[in-house]
């Protein structure tokens, strides 16, 4: 019998060879699911990152329960929290080649595909998930749900985690005092960036490896959201949380389009439907989410907060904005000053 990791690694190899000689051109694949009937149900596999706690986790708990409850016997939902199953790098080519069937990734880790998306890692565009909220509403916003589409992503919905944070070993009280330090960020140009304009040095690291690096020292320093730093227990080994909200996390569900066109027109209607309801239940909640982690890192006492009055962080934002200069032409000009209008 073949071990359960062995599998994984035959699978994701697989997935990474279609994708590859694909020349990611095209959703096109001969995996897709054809049936959804009660005996022989469609499966959707959703592997994600983050633990079930935060706002991802509990999103994709809740799209679980409401698909299966709407298509007793004809659909299941499989989800794999907390990189069960595999990492977000691995995960884009198994859902090109169909070996998974829903993804919610951060919209940064999309960098290699598309510059559209590179808009929200912009340093302090965004000044609270409310004006996230406002530009990913508007027409702009809703059009780049469709980036991705002809390229093996359909769009189906944004989901929050939340605006981000600095940790560190030392009070990071101006970007200068971030000087010769090893950040970890996401897979992500402009992130890569943004710590090299603080004079930090950026490694691009998977989540499920922070923890680790952080407690041997591999890096230093990190950025993230609260449900994030409390759910993966950074509070532990880091002293000092700045309080910058300078970044947003948030990620785009996707589905594999010939998976999607696939499915029986009632059950295609019925999961979005199911999306639309989740996405703003989750969306909803997400602060709240990151509040409650946020109390709860406080009442471990483990990490000193740092909090930033309005002309510290003046100092911050001015500080990043090189960082635009230097993606605003492929992010698009116009799609910046439409998120800067709605802030
Ligand atoms: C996530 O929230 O899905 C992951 C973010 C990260 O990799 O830091």
């Amino acid at each position: 019998m073949i071990k359960k990791s062995i599998l994984i690694k035959i699978i994701t190899l697989k997935s990474i060879i279609l994708f590859l000689f694909a020349g990611c051109s095209n959703g096109t694949n001969e995996t897709a699911q054809l049936a959804c009937s009660l005996d022989d149900p469609c499966n959707i596999r959703f592997p994600h990152v983050t633990a079930p706690s935060t706002p991802k986790g509990q999103a994709a708990a809740l799209f679980e329960e409401l698909a299966e409850a709407r298509f007793p016997g004809r659909v299941t939902v499989d989800v794999y929290p907390s990189s069960q199953l595999m990492t977000d790098d691995d995960s884009l080519p198994a859902l090109f080649a169909g070996e998974i069937q829903m993804i919610a990734i951060s919209l940064s880790k999309f960098d290699r595909m598309t510059q559209a998306f590179q808009i929200f890692d912009l340093p302090f565009l965004f000044p609270n998930i409310e004006a996230v909220e406002r530009f990913q509403n508007s027409d702009t916003g809703q059009n780049l749900l469709g980036t991705l589409n002809d390229r093996g992503f359909q769009g189906l919905a944004f989901w929050h985690n939340g605006m981000k944070e600095f940790s560190a070993p030392i009070p990071l009280r101006v970007p200068e005092d971030a000087n010769g330090l090893k950040f970890r960020i996401m897979e992500s140009d402009v992130l890569e960036e943004q710590i090299l304009n603080m004079g930090g040095s950026p490694q691009k690291m998977a989540l499920g490896e922070v923890y680790q690096a952080l407690q041997t020292g591999v890096i230093d320093a990190q950025e993230n959201t609260w449900s994030n730093i409390y759910s993966a227990k950074y509070y532990e080994v880091q002293p000092y949380i700045m309080e910058t909200n300078h970044g947003y996390i948030g990620y785009l569900v996707a589905v594999n389009p010939d998976f999607w066109q696939s499915l029986p027109e009632d059950v295609r209607t019925g999961l979005e439907e199911v999306m639309d309801e989740v996405t703003q239940w989750g969306n909803q909640r997400a602060e709240e989410i990151n509040l409650r982690d946020r109390a709860e890192i406080v009442a471990s006492g483990d990490s000193e907060i740092i909090t930033f009055s309005e002309d510290e962080l003046a100092v911050w934002q001015q500080s990043m904005r090189p960082v635009w200069e230097i993606f605003a032409d492929g992010i698009g000009r116009e799609n910046i000053a439409i998120a800067q209008s709605l802030n």
